[in-house]
């Protein structure tokens, strides 16, 4: 088996979706949970590999996609873009769910609803990320190696801080952002932020 890290391609997008549904439920498999296997990809995953493609590096085991880590370089920028060209014809596709409706994908047309809206507490991290690993490629340094090979070039892009969200029973995910130089910024109800300077005399991913 044979893995590798390389940018995105267009043609990466359905391994990709897919990759988004089978880590989606506190990075276990979500396949059973939502109708519209589309769905969370549409907002985790979509609107980065449109508007920020270059943030996006894919991990392959011989040749197939089986990991990723996309993001944003500037969040508020991101918020107004995807405002503009993205969430407008979901908004359509997708009206609001029932008031009762608790189902995961009435959360998730929710979400697509209510937009990206970044906090004021992670301004001074513009960049934000996510990263998630098919289970046979988890454990064995490629996360971390992602994590460098996005960083590396968000500095290249001078790019001050990066911030990413984790549910707070995602243990496995927290402990390894812990491990590659990310620190709690505050918790949330069912998440916790964690951020990380980009100063380039920091020392990198530890
Ligand atoms: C979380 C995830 C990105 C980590 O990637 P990975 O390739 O498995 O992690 P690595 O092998 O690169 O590990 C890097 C470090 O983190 C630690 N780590 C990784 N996963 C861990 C876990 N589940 N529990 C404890 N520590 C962990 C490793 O011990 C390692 O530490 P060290 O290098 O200092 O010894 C990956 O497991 C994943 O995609 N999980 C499912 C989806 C998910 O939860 N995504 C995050 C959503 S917020």
């Amino acid at each position: 088996m044979t893995f590798q890290i390389r940018p995105y391609h267009l043609s990466d997008l359905p391994d990709l979706y897919r990759i988004c549904l089978r880590t989606g439920a506190s990075g276990a498999d979500a396949t059973d949970l939502y109708k519209d296997p589309d769905l969370l990809a549409h907002y985790y995953a979509g609107p980065y590999l449109l508007l920020d493609p270059d943030l996006c590096f894919v991990l392959t085991q011989d040749g197939t996609p089986c990991g990723y880590i996309l993001g944003a370089r500037d969040s508020a920028a991101f918020s107004a873009s995807c405002e503009r060209a993205w969430f407008p014809p979901l908004r359509q596709r997708y009206p609001v769910p029932a008031a009762d409706d608790a189902s995961p994908d009435a959360q998730i047309i929710r979400l697509i609803h209510a937009g990206y809206h970044p906090e004021a507490r992670l301004s001074a991290y513009p960049a934000h990320l996510h990263i998630d690993l098919l289970p046979i490629a988890q454990g064995q340094g490629w996360g971390r190696r992602l994590m460098q090979t996005f960083l590396d070039h968000l500095r290249s892009l001078a790019v001050p801080g990066v911030h990413l969200g984790v549910g707070s029973s995602n243990v496995g995910a927290i402990q390894f952002y812990e491990r590659v130089g990310f620190h709690r910024i505050f918790e949330g109800t069912g998440w916790i932020a964690f951020g990380q300077h980009l100063r380039s005399n920091e020392p990198q991913t530890n």
